[in-house]
């Protein structure tokens, strides 16, 4: 499973680089604008920056057309930035034209806000890279966002598609734990989510009883 952080922070996703489990980042606009980063020549920069710090990571930079024309210029100068950049695309009626134009013409996308099977479905026909079931944001109205990812895992199974399932707006490490044993090839979070991996009160405990008997022993 990769591990991607889902933020434009750039300490944080140098401290998740610095823990060597880090294989990229997705960010969109409101990332983007959470960061303070406006204007197109600072937005642009500040994709080449992230893609400085996450060696050799994929890195979604998310267009902000919705037209076919305007997402094609769009997404072929997000491209052009740097060859770690996957285009993030919505899935719109434009949208997956503009994915089956960019999988015919060798740049990588990401289909984002993605809430259903069929449209899972519907972006690996158009042959996207990674696909962006947003879980959390399922469960946020009761509906089960990890049976989404279950039920995309089958579909593409079912006919060998290509496209990763990349579960997005995952909330928490539990959401990483069953996105893994779903079959989910990538994961999206926070910080925080990777960093609950490794937490466990007898692996504290343990250390301290370790260490307190070595210096029993060497003193
Ligand atoms: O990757 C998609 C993600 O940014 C959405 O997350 O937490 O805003 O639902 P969230």
């Amino acid at each position: 499973m990769k591990f991607f952080i889902d933020t434009a922070n750039l300490d944080q996703i140098a401290e998740a680089q610095a823990l060597g489990v880090l294989d990229g980042v997705t960010t969109n606009p409101s990332l983007m604008a959470k960061e303070g980063i406006t204007g197109k020549n600072n937005i642009l920069k500040h994709y080449v920056d992230i893609c400085q710090i996450v060696d050799g990571g994929d890195v979604s930079a998310e267009v902000i057309s919705t037209t076919f024309d305007e997402m094609v210029k769009e997404g072929e100068e997000l491209a052009e930035l740097h060859d770690q950049i996957v285009v993030k695309v919505p899935m719109i009626r434009d949208g997956v034209k503009a994915l089956k134009y960019f999988s015919d013409n060798g740049i990588r996308t990401n289909c984002t806000l993605v809430f259903s099977a069929g449209q899972a479905l519907l972006a690996a026909k158009a042959g996207a890279s990674y696909v962006s079931p947003f879980i959390g944001r399922l469960d946020d109205i009761s509906t089960d966002g990890l049976h989404l990812i279950a039920e995309i895992r089958e579909i593409y199974d079912n006919y060998d598609f290509g496209t990763e399932i990349l579960a997005a707006s995952i909330r928490h490490t539990m959401h990483v734990i069953e996105c893994a044993k779903l079959g989910a090839d990538v994961m999206t979070g926070p910080l925080s989510a990777i960093e609950g991996l490794l937490k466990h009160p007898l692996t504290d405990i343990g250390l301290e009883k370790f260490l307190a008997d070595y210096k029993k022993g060497n003193s």
